[in-house]
């Protein structure tokens, strides 16, 4: 398949896994500036295995990745964070550290220029976060944690957010508060590829891509998915 210029990430026969095991086989994916990409899974589809090859935690074992146009296949992770892409793990906090020196400590992990006025926005951003600011983030709630964890991720001003399971550990409430906070970084400019296997998330996504048995099995819009009948049927239950 050729590469599509207007891709922001794009990942082309992406074959990854651990020791003898092949977990990933020919992945396909690509993500445009601006938009929300949900990669669907069940458990041990690959969707971890294939977030951590794009963002450098293992080695792409053959295909390629492109980052703005540059490849970026074999490049260290520290490298491919500072060209804008940022990655969110299901355990995404320090929970010894305070809201605000995790917010910090990805700030500058991540190299922004002025970290302090980047927390201020974030806090804007989520108001909870900087009244507990001082207290332990061990001390939040499950869905707080995760707005923590989304700000620590955002604290660099990524171009491309890669996020695993955000609704891993929630209930749907607290699902919802974590729709709620990334439909309102929508339209900011800001990509987002999300890793999930729970189909609320199918609420803020531009296009899906469903993984299984670590292939593509499926890519397109919300409503092409919804309409083909198999995925239908796998997805949302009986029509
Ligand atoms: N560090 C590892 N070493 C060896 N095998 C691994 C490792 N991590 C994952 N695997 C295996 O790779 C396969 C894919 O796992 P992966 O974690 O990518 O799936 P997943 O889609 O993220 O699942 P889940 O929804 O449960 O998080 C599974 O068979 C898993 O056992
Ligand atoms: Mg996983």
């Amino acid at each position: 398949m050729p590469t599509d210029a207007a891709s922001l990430l794009d990942a082309r026969g992406v074959d990854a896994g651990y020791g003898t095991m092949q977990v990933l086989w020919g992945v396909d994916l690509d993500v445009r500036p601006g938009e929300t990409v949900l990669l669907l899974g069940a458990n041990g589809a690959g969707k971890t295995t294939f977030l951590k090859s794009l963002v450098g935690l293992i080695e792409a074992r053959s295909g390629h990745i492109r980052l703005g146009g540059e490849d970026i296949t074999k490049m260290r992770s520290s490298d491919r964070m500072k060209r804008g892409m940022t990655y969110m793990s299901e355990l995404a906090v320090f929970p010894d550290l305070s809201i605000e020196e995790n917010i910090r400590v990805g700030a500058q992990a991540l190299g922004h220029a002025n970290p302090g006025a980047r927390v201020d926005e974030l806090y804007s951003l989520f108001p909870v976060l900087r009244d507990k600011r001082r207290d332990p983030a061990s001390s939040l709630s499950g869905g707080q944690r995760k707005m923590l964890g989304i700000a620590k991720a955002l604290s660099a001003e990524p171009k491309l957010l890669v996020m695993d399971e955000p609704s891993a550990g929630l209930s749907p409430l607290f699902v919802k508060e974590v729709l709620r906070a990334l439909s309102s970084l929508q339209g900011r400019g800001l990509a987002l590829l999300i890793a999930e296997q729970n189909i609320g998330f199918l609420e803020i996504a531009t296009r899906v891509f469903v993984l299984e048995g670590g292939r593509i099995r499926f890519s397109g819009t919300v409503a092409e998915m919804s309409g083909n009948e198999e995925l239908h049927r796998a997805y949302f239950g009986l029509k």
